[in-house]
């Protein structure tokens, strides 16, 4: 199976104060192969969103190589590393993250109008929102969507470009019960159809449950690493 994603020896730390170093990440070391699903979980603090920004090169490790689809990102450049983004990553925030100015259709096509010459945006983006039960709400702007509706908007941007792996930062965290259910149908529906590597970080046991493997941070560390089914 191919390696979608793989960490070497990973550290992330922080400088405080001139020689204080506060440690948020401790030699993470990871693989995961291509179309395969990883939940992240641990208590606050404990770095999860910090290890899913390096993993996704919107940061960079302090030590350590990160290799997406077999290329080392750390040695690449910002722009570089944007074009990586843009062209093999999809990322789902736990605030979406709509841009408020562009309707629910504008926002979706974002990432194939940064790729340039994109004539089939708009179709996709409409496919994408149909299928993600936004039929009628294509033209609303994120304040005139629920929640949950946001999420939705935000999960079709994210799988728009056909991403090789999706990371997810606690995708339910701001949403009921009920609605977390319909999202997190919809995250793995996607992961499944598309078979793009799905990596989340979560409260949510059931949604935890749903992967594959289970990773658990604590103080920077990894203390367990679960396969499931
Ligand atoms: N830019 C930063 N500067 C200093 N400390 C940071 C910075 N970003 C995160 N941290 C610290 O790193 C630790 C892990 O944060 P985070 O990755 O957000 O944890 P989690 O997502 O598991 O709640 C926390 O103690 C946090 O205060
Ligand atoms: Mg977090």
């Amino acid at each position: 199976m191919n390696e979608s994603i793989k960490l070497k020896s990973v550290y992330k730390y922080f400088e405080l104060a001139e020689g204080q170093k506060l440690t948020v990440l401790n030699d993470i070391n990871f693989t995961v192969s291509a179309g395969d699903s990883l939940a992240i979980i641990g208590p606050s603090g404990s770095g999860k969103t910090t290890l899913l920004g390096l993993c996704a090169g919107l940061d960079a490790p302090s030590e350590g190589e990160i290799f997406i689809n077999g290329r080392d990102i750390t040695r690449l450049n910002e722009d570089e590393r944007a074009m990586i983004r843009n062209r093999e990553l999809g990322f789902v925030f736990q605030n979406f993250q709509l841009l408020p100015t562009l309707s629910a259709l504008d926002n979706v096509k974002i990432p194939l109008e940064i790729r340039g010459n994109a004539p089939n945006a708009a179709k996709l983006a409409c496919e994408l929102l149909e299928k993600v039960g936004l039929k009628e709400r294509m033209q609303h702007f994120p304040s005139q969507l629920s929640g949950g509706e946001q999420q939705r908007v935000a999960i079709a941007r994210a799988f728009i470009g056909e991403p090789a792996i999706l990371f997810a930062d606690e995708p339910t965290g701001n949403l009921d019960e009920e609605t977390a259910g319909v999202i997190t149908d919809l995250l793995f529906g996607l992961h499944k159809e598309m078979g793009t590597t799905l990596i989340m970080v979560t409260h949510n046991n059931e949604l935890a449950l749903k992967t594959g493997r289970r990773l658990t941070l604590m103080g920077g560390k990894i203390v367990e690493d679960i396969y499931h089914q």
